[in-house]
């Protein structure tokens, strides 16, 4: 089994780097499953990991206009962002600094400023207090200027929109590493969100976010994949607090004893042939003298997104559209992209241990001279929820995933190398919960 270096660089954060081209010597990483399941564990990560951790919020098209404002719910914190009619973005705690209660729900755009439903006190969009109602009650010395609402960071990578509840939180450039540099030729900022969904998981939200922080579950989970991607000689790398997958798409995988163009073509139609507009198996168009199916998938995607779209893609190559970039981020966030897709998962915490949500936003390369939109935005019960063929299957398979870490027998779970972007997520946990020494064992040798 090929696995490339995976070496860590923080090493005064995160212990003995996990380094290692397969684990021949070692043993598997030992993690207490009760992470997974303790209401305990999740109380001490909305404290240390939800209020301390740069989580991403929703897209620059949710609030791309002054006035505008999203709700966001990260369990059981409240944050509002919001598009100042200055321009600025800027992030509040949903809280009304008269009796707490929470300013609003959901979106909205075009305000000129928040007002509380309950007592009427009024807020600008720079969280200032402005007026309330019958203020002589309040004494003839209140001092507007302490009343404001509780600020909170919020910053940008490319389109999309992170919040920290830690006023002292180091900035999101630095959160980040080395993950903004390592994505600079994928253009990040040219793409626009068109839909988020969001759905209520009846499983841990590590559960959730580990399902995509590996690619070991291919072979058997999305086997439909393995004519069209290279799952064993894709590259693993870990910096820190953040790690990237590259998977070649256009390919077969080196697992397969046969495989032909027509495999390929069929496995990629299957899996994303939406890509490239077509749903349905047809015969597969052979590669021109030294080209492979890299080169072929690759001009379809293109043509069809100019054709259809009015994307230009010309001046990606065809590699980097099947090359597929899969950034991992704690705590929650996995970012995918290549030529002519991002898509944005991130898993939160639900009101219990073992439920969770999973936020998925789309986005596509901006169009020349077409405005920012805003984003469909669908609430779907877990069954219903349309994320495409390959993400559908690992939420189905997440609904029984809780049922089994509950079991009191399963005292740890047991991680291979291949999921060495998991055994990462809890190293960082351990950090953020001052977790010392280390619960973590096994591991190579
Ligand atoms: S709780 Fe907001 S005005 Fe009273
Ligand atoms: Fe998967």
């Amino acid at each position: 089994m090929s696995l490339a270096d995976v070496g860590g660089t923080r090493e005064d954060l995160l212990g003995t780097a996990i380094s290692s081209v397969g684990n021949s010597q070692g043993t598997p990483f030992r993690i207490p499953a009760d992470r997974y399941r303790s209401e305990a564990f999740a109380e001490r990560e909305h404290e240390h990991v939800w209020q301390k951790a740069w989580i991403v919020a929703c897209s620059i098209d949710h609030v791309a206009a002054p006035g505008d404002l999203y709700e966001v719910r990260i369990g059981r914190y409240s944050v509002l962002v919001v598009r100042g009619r200055d321009g600025e973005l800027r992030a509040f705690q949903n809280a009304c600094k008269h009796r707490g209660i929470a300013l609003c729900s959901g979106s909205a755009q075009g305000l000129k400023h928040l007002r509380c439903p309950y007592h009427g006190w009024m807020y600008d969009l720079r969280g200032q207090l402005t007026g309330m109602p019958s203020h002589k009650g309040l004494g003839e010395n209140v001092d507007k200027s302490e009343l404001g609402l509780t600020p909170v960071q919020v910053d940008t990578w490319g389109p999309i929109v992170f919040v920290n509840l830690d006023p002292e939180a180091m900035t999101l450039s630095e959160f980040l590493e080395v993950v903004p540099q390592d994505a600079k030729a994928l253009k990040v900022d040219d793409f626009r969100c068109y839909a988020k969904i969001r759905t209520e998981m009846p499983a841990n939200w590590k559960l959730v976010a580990d399902s995509f922080s590996e690619t070991y579950h291919v072979q058997t989970l999305h086997r439909e994949m393995l004519g069209s991607i290279d799952d064993i000689n894709s590259g693993q790398e870990i910096w820190g607090r953040t790690g990237v997958s590259r998977q070649l798409y256009g390919v077969a995988s080196p697992r397969l004893i046969k495989s032909d163009n027509q495999l390929i073509w069929d496995s990629f139609i299957v899996t994303q042939g939406e890509r490239m507009g077509i749903t349905e198996s047809c015969p597969a168009p052979m590669p021109a003298e030294g080209e492979t199916m890299v080169d072929v998938i690759g001009e379809r995607i293109r043509a069809y997104q100019k054709d259809e779209k009015g994307i230009d893609l010309s001046g990606f190559s065809n590699h980097e559209m099947l090359l597929l970039h899969q950034y991992n981020i704690f705590p929650n966030l996995t970012v995918l992209i290549s030529a002519d897709l991002l898509q944005v998962l991130s898993a939160r915490p639900g009101a219990t241990a073992d439920t969770s949500e999973l936020i998925g936003m789309s986005f596509e390369r901006e169009i020349k001279d077409v405005p920012r939109a805003r984003p469909f935005d669908l609430d779907m019960p877990a069954d219903q929820a349309g994320f495409g063929f390959v993400l559908n299957q690992d939420v189905d398979i997440l609904k029984n995933a809780q049922r089994g870490v509950n079991q009191p027998g399963l005292t740890h779970i047991s991680l291979s190398c291949e999921e060495a972007r998991v055994v990462n997520t809890h190293r960082n946990l351990e950090h953020y919960l001052g977790i010392e020494p280390s619960e973590i064992t096994g591991g190579p040798a």
